[in-house]
């Protein structure tokens, strides 16, 4: 079975140790989650499900079942945790006043978020909203083609932006690609950063990656755009320090327009309200989701300069939900707690902890191979032996059962990362249990 298995981002619903877990689940679950089976499309990464929920709170989900799980997955998009009751009362109230605001019409509160997000970054001045992530992605690339006259884009192996038929052209995951006919053309992508960084150990600023990318636009010679995550979030890749900045370079010599898709990340993931701004640089276009409706509304936008705007005479995000007052709603409140709360200093606090029980657990168990990082997202490489950097796929899934049997959700990528991803609000008091918990499930693989 496992030979046919693609792994990349997501845990993976076919193969034995899901078997297993199915078998430790009550007769009430196991029915909901044969009814759910047998009315959705199967899917990879998604259903069959392995477990039915309740409710969430903060940093927690509750199973029908009542099983208490502190939610480090979500998704990705639980920055200020679940069901925070300023974005509730926010929501609440905006449903009751204004639920929708058809088109040829706007509506304060999104006048407002767009006047907030567009003051983040001086040059970012101009917004339009989107229903999801993969919208906000499309919105960019045709943004692009109006405003170039050029198509062509490039792109980066292994990453993620979306599972529109567009946005699945520029992404890089087999299982959204594979077996689907004729994508998107003029889209040439590059290998993984990381690989070249594994080939060329002494080359700490990725000059050989970025003259790379040289080699595709020069060759290329009429590349619109260059799309890539500024940090990949899956498997979470930071790049080198000085890489934006030599990307962003080379994409002002060849005029192409830079896309940085932060929509997992941005709104303080990172510890700055855009990962970017670890780089000392300013995409053309940023794409940022997920947390911006506050993990209530579907939400997404991108931010973009004077330059981009000129699509008056296209429909470049026509959609019903465009100016939602209730993700407006819930994104104005977002921004307040992520404020309020100092939330980018906490992320950056909460995210040394992190890194120093990460650290001294690889010094305890061979299994890690790598810990990778910042702000509160981290990386935790598993292998079976690290000199050769075998990947640890059976032992992965052996880790995130444990954790989920002792309450504690993550998700696995590449199938051996554990992606570490919990909400910005969280306690060090949970913080440091959902740590235990890790480490407990990495003590009994280790001594197997
Ligand atoms: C990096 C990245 N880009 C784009 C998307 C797509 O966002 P959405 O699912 O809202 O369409 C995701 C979602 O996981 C993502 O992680």
């Amino acid at each position: 079975m496992s030979d046919r298995i693609l792994r990349v981002e997501g845990d993976i619903n076919l193969t034995e140790a899901r078997q297993e877990w199915m078998g430790t689940l009550g007769g009430g679950t196991i029915e909901e989650l044969n009814a759910d089976s047998s009315s959705f499309i199967h899917q990879a990464l998604s259903s069959p499900c392995l477990d039915v929920l309740e409710s969430c709170s903060g940093s927690y989900l509750v199973t029908t079942s009542g099983k208490k799980i502190l939610d480090f997955h979500g998704n990705n998009l639980h920055q200020i945790g679940y069901g925070n009751p300023k974005v509730i009362e926010a929501v609440s109230h905006m449903m009751r006043q204004l639920p929708f605001s058809p088109r040829r019409y706007t509506n304060k509160v999104a006048i407002e978020l767009a006047r907030q997000l567009t003051s983040k970054v001086p040059g970012l001045s101009r917004v339009l909203f989107a229903p999801g992530g993969s919208e906000a992605n499309s919105m960019a690339l045709k943004l692009v083609r109006i405003a170039t006259g050029k198509f062509k884009v490039v792109s980066m192996w292994g990453a993620f932006h979306g599972a529109g038929l567009d946005t699945i052209s520029v992404g890089g995951e087999a299982p959204f690609r594979k077996n689907i006919g004729p994508l998107m053309t003029g889209v040439q992508h590059v290998p993984q950063p990381e690989s070249y960084r594994q080939l060329w150990k002494d080359d700490p600023d990725q000059d050989v990656y970025v003259a790379l990318i040289r080699q595709v636009f020069e060759n290329e010679g009429d590349v619109g755009a260059l799309i890539a995550e500024t940090v990949r979030n899956t498997d979470v890749q930071p790049p080198a320090k000085k890489f934006w900045q030599k990307i962003r370079a080379l994409c002002d010599e060849f005029n192409v327009a830079l896309i940085l898709d932060e929509i997992p990340i941005a709104l303080g993931r990172t510890g700055k309200f855009f990962a970017f701004e670890h780089y000392g640089i300013t995409p053309d276009i940023v794409t940022i989701g997920k947390a911006l409706g506050g993990g209530v509304i579907p939400m997404a936008a991108i931010l973009t300069n004077e330059k981009f705007n000129m699509a008056a005479e296209h429909s470049v995000g026509h959609f019903t939900h465009e100016k939602t007052p209730l993700g407006c709603a819930a994104g104005l409140a977002v921004l307040k707690v992520i404020e309020e709360e100092n939330l980018l200093e906490r992320a950056q606090e909460l995210g040394s902890l992190v890194q120093a029980r990460l650290l001294e657990m690889k010094g305890k168990y061979e299994i890690i191979g790598d810990i990778r990082g910042i702000g509160l997202l981290w990386g935790v490489d598993l292998v079976t032996d690290r000199n050769s950097k075998t990947r640890a796929f059976l032992e992965a899934e052996q880790v995130m059962y444990d954790c989920l049997q002792n309450g504690l959700s993550f998700k696995v990528s590449q199938g051996n990362v554990i992606n570490l991803c919990p909400p910005l609000t969280i306690s060090v008091e949970d913080l440091n249990r959902a740590l235990d918990i890790l480490e407990g499930a990495l003590i009994k693989i280790s001594t197997k």
